[in-house]
């Protein structure tokens, strides 16, 4: 029932030639008028266009570049405007934060936070131009719950949670709905091998793109504000909210294992 009500879809994604944004580009044409395509390695992006049976365009370019949000803007003005933005694309580094270069800590911060707060504000005006709109911010559970080896990620993903938040408050009294996604480790490139093996040791849950993509799909036909994906997560994020002593102690427990995953 609920899908019947559901507007035909004029999305932007960004990342979207990536595993879990092409998995929702998939996921959504068949509810679409109209996509862009968003990332820098244009290759992937026409490959999946050539898939789809719903007009696309690709936008190729670097998303922390004032001019690839301009194209963007642009590419969604000549297909007719948008009512959804899929802040998708995002970088990670596992590494000891001490460690950790301090460029690939402000590349973490532009790509992940800075990028999708500027995407925003390029598109809001022709978001506010339609008569009902979303903003989906793709963050993760790593910024609602603090790991070790993930200090910078997981601060960018918790500014971007907090972002999201402030923002769909702001535009409470219009048509522009602003919610986040936060999904658990999902089997795609992003994680590099050693992320991938002490998951595996830590027994840490894996889902698909594919079951993201659906997960996603049906998020944005409902109401909620915020979905973390995975009952445990789900749970654990809570308990970190009101008890973080109780995952600091649980965690602590983890940490020789994961040092043994970090890079020197
Ligand atoms: N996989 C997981 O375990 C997991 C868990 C929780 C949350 N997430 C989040 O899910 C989102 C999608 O990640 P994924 O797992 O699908 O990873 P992925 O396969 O590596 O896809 C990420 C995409 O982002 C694009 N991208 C990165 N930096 C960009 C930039 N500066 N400008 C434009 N595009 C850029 C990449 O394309 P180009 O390289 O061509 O630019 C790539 O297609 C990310 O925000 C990630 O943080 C992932």
């Amino acid at each position: 029932m609920a899908a019947m009500q559901r507007p035909r879809y004029r999305a932007v994604i960004t990342g979207a030639g990536g595993g879990i944004g092409a998995a929702i580009v998939r996921e959504l044409a068949p509810l679409s008028d109209a996509l862009i395509l968003v990332g820098r390695r244009e290759g992937p992006l026409h490959a999946l266009r050539a898939e789809l049976n719903v007009p696309a365009q690709v936008v190729g370019g670097d998303l922390t570049d004032p001019a690839t949000l301009a194209a963007i803007d642009a590419a969604a003005r000549s297909l007719g405007g948008l009512n959804l933005l899929v802040n998708n694309a995002g970088l990670s580094d596992f590494h000891s934060f001490e460690s950790q270069p301090v460029d690939a800590i402000r590349a973490l911060l532009d790509t992940n936070l800075l990028a999708p707060m500027l995407l925003t504000r390029q598109l809001l005006p022709q978001l506010k131009a339609v008569p009902a709109a979303q903003i989906v911010n793709v963050g993760s559970v790593l910024g609602l719950l603090g790991f070790p080896g993930f200090a910078a990620y997981g601060a960018s993903k918790a500014g971007l949670h907090g972002f999201t938040q402030a923002l769909r408050r702001e535009l409470s009294d219009t048509a522009v709905e602003v919610r986040s996604f936060a999904p658990r480790a999902t089997d795609t490139a992003i994680n590099t091998d050693a992320v991938t093996a002490m998951n595996r040791e830590l027994g840490t849950a894996q889902d698909t793109p594919q079951q993201v993509a659906a997960a996603f799909v049906a998020f944005l036909g409902g109401q909620r504000g915020h979905l973390t994906l995975g009952a445990k997560e789900r749970f654990f994020v809570r308990l970190n909210g009101l008890l973080p002593a109780v995952p600091d102690a649980a965690i602590r427990k983890q940490l020789r294992i994961i040092r043994n995953f970090l890079p020197i």
